[in-house]
């Protein structure tokens, strides 16, 4: 099986930076790719903050703080990931940018690097599609925070092969999560269920003319969840999750995938969450 002793993440927004954390904090020298050198140093900075804060709360030693940080570099070349065991994607979720970026990798890798997509509700399959090497293409679905969700979910699409497979399984639980093994279907596990039922806590909004306040604590307090749904929302992206329950409804023609109205002229409006400062709350609350 491919041994990972160097990893290569595509894009450092919010998942991106997150699955870079994880794998600096496991020991594993991580090159981060970002389209300019200033998005690449805030990435930085954000991870530097994460470890800083862990070891202000006495959970990480300022040592291997120090360490961790020191096995990040970040670069604007593509090329800078030829090395790499494994290349984790976490850029744009639209279909035909990550298909020209595996082919490129494809490109430019060894023939034995795994190379994995983080997207949430496009097809693995037809990301891998656009390479020659369909067998070494897998899904690795980390959860918004990366470093904070325990799951990954590992997903297999057509044409995967078990080394690779298997290979991104066991580097998942070696980043300390909890993986799962599924097929490349729409949605996977969790967003399979997980948009729906969002989508239903947004519709809940104007038929029980519950304020966002109200829902959010209902479903805390009623239903266990550690976030209400709206601060779900904000803290997923706005965009994001339109996109993702879009894609679904795309492939499933469930009424029930598509996004609430309210929530496509929230992002028509630019109002995108935490992100953008502002969502169903302002932020920083
Ligand atoms: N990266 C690294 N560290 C982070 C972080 C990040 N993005 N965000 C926060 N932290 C750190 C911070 O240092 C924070 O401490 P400080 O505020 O003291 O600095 C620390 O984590 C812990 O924060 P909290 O004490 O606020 O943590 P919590 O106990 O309240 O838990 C939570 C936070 C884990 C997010 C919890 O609220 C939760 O489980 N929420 C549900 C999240 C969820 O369902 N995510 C899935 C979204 S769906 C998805 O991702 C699928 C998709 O494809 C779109």
């Amino acid at each position: 099986m491919t041994e990972i002793r160097r990893v290569g993440v595509v894009g450092l927004g919010a998942m991106g930076a997150g699955i870079a954390q994880l794998c600096v904090e496991a020991g594993v020298e991580t090159v981060g790719r970002e389209v300019t050198a200033e998005l690449g140093e805030a990435a930085r900075g954000r991870i530097g903050h994460f470890l800083t804060r862990k070891v202000e709360k006495g959970t990480l030693q300022q040592e291997a703080r120090d360490a961790a940080v020191g096995r990040l570099t970040t670069t604007t070349e593509l090329a800078d990931l030829a090395g790499c065991d494994l290349v984790i994607e976490a850029i744009v979720e639209e279909l035909e940018p990550k298909r020209v970026l595996f082919a490129e990798l494809e490109r430019l890798c060894r023939p034995d690097t795994v190379l994995a997509t983080n997207t949430s509700a496009l097809s693995v399959t037809e990301i891998a599609a656009a390479t020659s090497s369909p067998e070494r293409v897998v899904g690795m679905h980390f959860f918004n925070p990366a470093p904070l969700m325990p799951l990954v979910e590992i997903v297999r699409a057509q044409l995967t092969a078990d080394e690779p497979f298997e290979a991104a399984f066991a580097f998942g639980t070696r980043l300390g999560k909890t993986a799962v093994r599924c097929h490349d279907t729409p949605g996977f596990v969790v967003n399979r269920v997980l948009i729906p039922l969002l989508n239903d806590c947004l519709r809940v909004l104007d038929e029980a003319r519950v304020s966002a306040e109200d829902l959010d604590t209902a479903m805390r307090a009623g239903a266990g969840w550690p976030m209400g749904p709206c601060e779900l929302v904000d803290l997923v992206g706005i965009d994001v999750h339109v996109h993702a329950a879009e894609a679904l409804y795309e492939k499933l023609r469930e009424p029930r995938m598509a996004p609430p109205p309210r929530l496509v002229a929230m992002r028509n409006a630019g109002l995108l969450g935490r992100k953008s400062g502002r969502g169903f709350y302002p932020y920083p609350r």
